[in-house]
């Protein structure tokens, strides 16, 4: 492996993508359009409409002001209505068509390339484990319960599980993306993920809960954690959510 050169200042990351040839995409070659949530294989968990869980809602311009990340929560768990609310604040469905989905946050071409996982620790209502958000039923699909993941998830998130009372994982899909635009996938899933936990970040202000983009982590451990095959799905950013002290 080449060391580092710490005279050698030159950018690390290239700037220069692979051209495109429009007319080779899968689309374009008439494949068909990739499915836009991955089937439930266990039991569906519907969630209460989003908008039980706010009680005093504040100002958006408060939210942009008052965001920050919290990296230190406390023991009160999420009421489903609040964890609903997250969820449908980060991938919740406006309108479908055919070929796309419109939701509260946008994403390039409207591919939405991303499944939500939640490591479940404390939500009333929900049995810890791990569950995943289906958008366009608003409900989670129980992947598995258990309440034996904290010391793995926070081994796979390199420490940065900070105790929340839920843990938010996007994985990406990247064909739901490859499917239109090939080689400039990669760089709009990492654009669209940006979107989603910013989205994270203000519905947690209206809620009292805290939350920080989790950028580290090890990607191997947390794919298998999930169960992603880390080729067709794999893991791309994380957030602990809990409710915060006054003094946070
Ligand atoms: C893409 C991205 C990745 C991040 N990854 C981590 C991380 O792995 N660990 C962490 O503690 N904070 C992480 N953060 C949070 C930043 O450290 C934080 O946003 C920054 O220090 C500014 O603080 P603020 O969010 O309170 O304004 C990440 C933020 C972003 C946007």
């Amino acid at each position: 492996m080449p060391s580092y050169d710490p005279k050698d200042t030159r950018p690390m990351i290239k700037t220069r993508w692979p051209e495109l040839d429009r007319d080779k995409t899968a689309q374009k070659q008439g494949a068909a359009v990739p499915e836009m949530q991955k089937p439930c294989r266990g039991n569906v968990v519907p969630l209460p409409e989003a908008d039980q869980a706010v009680a005093k809602p504040i100002a958006l311009k408060d939210a942009i002001a008052a965001r920050s990340s919290h990296r230190s929560f406390t023991d009160e768990p999420l009421q489903i209505a609040e964890l609903s609310y997250l969820l449908w604040a980060t991938q919740g469905v406006r309108k479908q068509t055919e070929k796309a989905s419109f939701r509260t946050v946008p994403s390039g071409g409207a591919r939405h390339p991303f499944e939500t996982y939640l490591f479940v620790s404390r939500v009333e209502g929900l049995e810890p484990g791990l569950y995943r958000y289906l958008p366009f039923e608003h409900a989670l699909c129980v992947e598995r319960l258990t309440s034996d993941f904290e010391q793995q998830l926070d081994e796979a998130l390199l420490k940065h599980h900070f105790g929340g009372a839920v843990d938010f994982v996007w994985a990406a899909v990247p064909y739901r993306c490859e499917w239109r635009y090939a080689f400039e996938s990669l760089r709009l899933i990492l654009m669209d993920a940006g979107h989603v936990c910013a989205h994270l970040y203000l519905a947690c202000e209206d809620l009292g809960c805290g939350t920080c983009a989790v950028g580290a982590y090890d990607q191997e451990k947390l794919d298998a954690l999930i169960g992603l095959d880390g080729e067709n799905e794999f893991a791309v950013y994380a957030a602990p959510v809990g409710k915060i002290s006054r003094e946070n």
